[in-house]
C-alpha cells in the first residue's frame, strides 16, 4: 500500500475517484512526465490498431475524458473513455460506489452518469498531439425513447474523434439494457452502429462489451451477431449482478454490479467460453479482475489479445499498469 492509500480510503469511494482523476487530469494538462510505453516488445495489433502494450484501463474510471494523457502517463497501452450517452445524464443517488475491502472488489450502481458525450469530446479534440490510443465508449439515456437510435448518434458522434469505438450494452444499472444482448435487438444495434461508423472513407473499428452473466447460450447469440454484423473484437466483460458464495464484505449486499477479484473466475470462464465459440473469428478483449501480470498472463494465454483493468487500481494504485507490463 502507498502512504496515500489510507487517505484514499478515509474517503467514500466516489469522491476518491473524483480526487484521483482532478490529480491525473492536472498532471495530464502538465504534460505528464512519463509517456506511454512504446517498445515494440509489448505492441500488438488488434483490428488494424497498433497497441503499444495490451493492458489497457477499462471504461468507467475516466467515464469524461478528464484524464487521458494522465492515464497513458502511467503506462497502461490504451484508455477507454465513457460510458457516454448522447445527453448529459446525473446517473442513479449516491452513494452508489462501495468497495469490498475483505475481497478486493467493488459494487458500483453508478447507472452512466456522465456529462454527455459532446463535453466529452471536446476534450478529446483538445488533446493534440494525441496522446496514445483512446477507444470511446458509448451507450443509450436511462429515459431515452429509442435506445438504439442513441447508439447510432452516439457512435456518429464518436467515430471521427476515436481509435475505436464501444458499443456497451452490458451494464447491469440501466434497467433493460442488457435485453440489447439478444436479438432481435442485438441485430438492428449493430447494424445500427455500423451505419454511423463511416468517416469520410474510413471504416472506424467498432468493439462489443458483453455481460459475463450471459449463459453459453446467450453468448453464442452475441458472438454470432457480433461477427455476421461486422464487429472488429468483442470485450468479456463488464461487471456481474452475481456474487459469489466466498465474498465477506459487508457491502456484498449492495445493489449493482461487481468487480474486481471476485469476478476474475467467471470474467476468465466466459472468456474461454468465448474463445471456445468464436475459434477465432473475432479478436476478444479479457476485462474482470485483471490485478496482476500472472492474471494479464492468463488472460492472454486464454485467448486474450488485450486486456482492461478498473477495480484493481483501487487496491493496487497508479503504478499497476506498468507493473503489469513489465512483468509480461
Ligand atoms: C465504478 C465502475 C464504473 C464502471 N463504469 C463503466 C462504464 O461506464 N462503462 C463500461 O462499459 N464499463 C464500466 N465499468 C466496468 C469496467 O469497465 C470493467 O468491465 C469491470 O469493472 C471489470 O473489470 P475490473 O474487475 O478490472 O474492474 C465500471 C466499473 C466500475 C467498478
Amino acid at each position: 500500500m502507498a502512504w496515500y492509500h489510507p487517505l484514499l480510503f478515509a474517503l467514500d469511494a466516489e469522491r476518491a475517484h473524483s480526487l484521483t482523476i482532478a490529480t491525473l487530469e492536472a498532471w495530464g494538462k502538465a504534460g505528464a512526465p512519463l509517456a506511454p510505453r512504446t517498445d515494440d516488445k509489448h505492441a500488438v495489433t488488434v483490428a488494424g490498431i497498433r497497441f503499444p502494450n495490451p493492458v489497457g484501463l477499462a471504461a468507467g474510471v475516466d467515464k469524461d475524458a478528464r484524464a487521458v494523457a494522465g492515464f497513458l502517463g502511467l503506462g497502461f497501452g490504451f484508455v477507454e473513455v465513457g460510458t457516454l450517452t448522447p445527453q448529459p445524464q446525473p446517473g442513479n443517488p449516491k452513494p452508489r460506489i462501495f468497495r469490498l475491502p475483505e475481497d478486493r472488489g467493488v459494487v458500483n450502481r453508478l447507472g452512466f452518469n456522465n456529462g454527455g458525450i459532446d463535453a466529452a469530446l471536446a476534450r478529446v479534440a483538445a488533446l493534440t498531439p494525441r496522446p496514445g490510443i483512446i477507444g470511446i465508449n458509448v451507450g443509450a439515456n436511462k429515459d431515452s425513447t429509442d435506445r438504439i437510435a442513441d447508439y447510432g448518434t452516439a457512435v456518429a458522434k464518436a467515430a471521427p474523434l476515436a481509435d475505436y469505438v464501444t458499443i456497451n450494452i452490458s451494464s447491469p444499472n440501466t434497467p433493460g439494457l442488457r435485453d440489447l444482448q439478444s436479438q432481435p435487438e442485438l441485430g438492428q444495434l449493430i447494424a445500427a452502429s455500423d451505419a454511423a461508423r463511416h468517416v469520410g472513407g474510413k471504416r472506424v473499428p467498432l468493439f462489443l462489451k458483453v455481460a459475463p452473466d450471459l449463459s453459453r447460450e446467450g453468448l453464442e447469440v452475441a458472438i454470432r451477431a457480433a461477427v455476421d454484423g461486422g464487429i472488429d473484437a468483442l470485450i468479456v466483460s463488464n461487471t456481474t449482478i452475481s456474487r459469489p458464495d466466498t465474498l465477506r464484505s459487508a457491502n456484498a449486499k449492495e445493489t449493482g454490479g461487481l468487480s474486481g477479484a471476485p469476478l476474475a473466475p467467471l470474467a476468465l470462464a466466459k472468456l474461454v467460453e468465448a474463445r471456445e465459440i468464436a475459434d477465432g473469428a473475432i479478436p476478444l478483449i479479457s476485462a474482470g479482475g485483471v490485478g496482476s501480470a500472472d492474471e494479464a498472463r492468463r488472460r492472454l494465454d486464454a485467448g486474450a489479445s488485450l486486456v482492461q483493468l478498473y477495480s484493481a487500481l483501487v487496491y493496487e494504485g497508479p503504478g499497476l499498469a506498468r507493473r503489469i507490463v513489465d512483468g509480461l
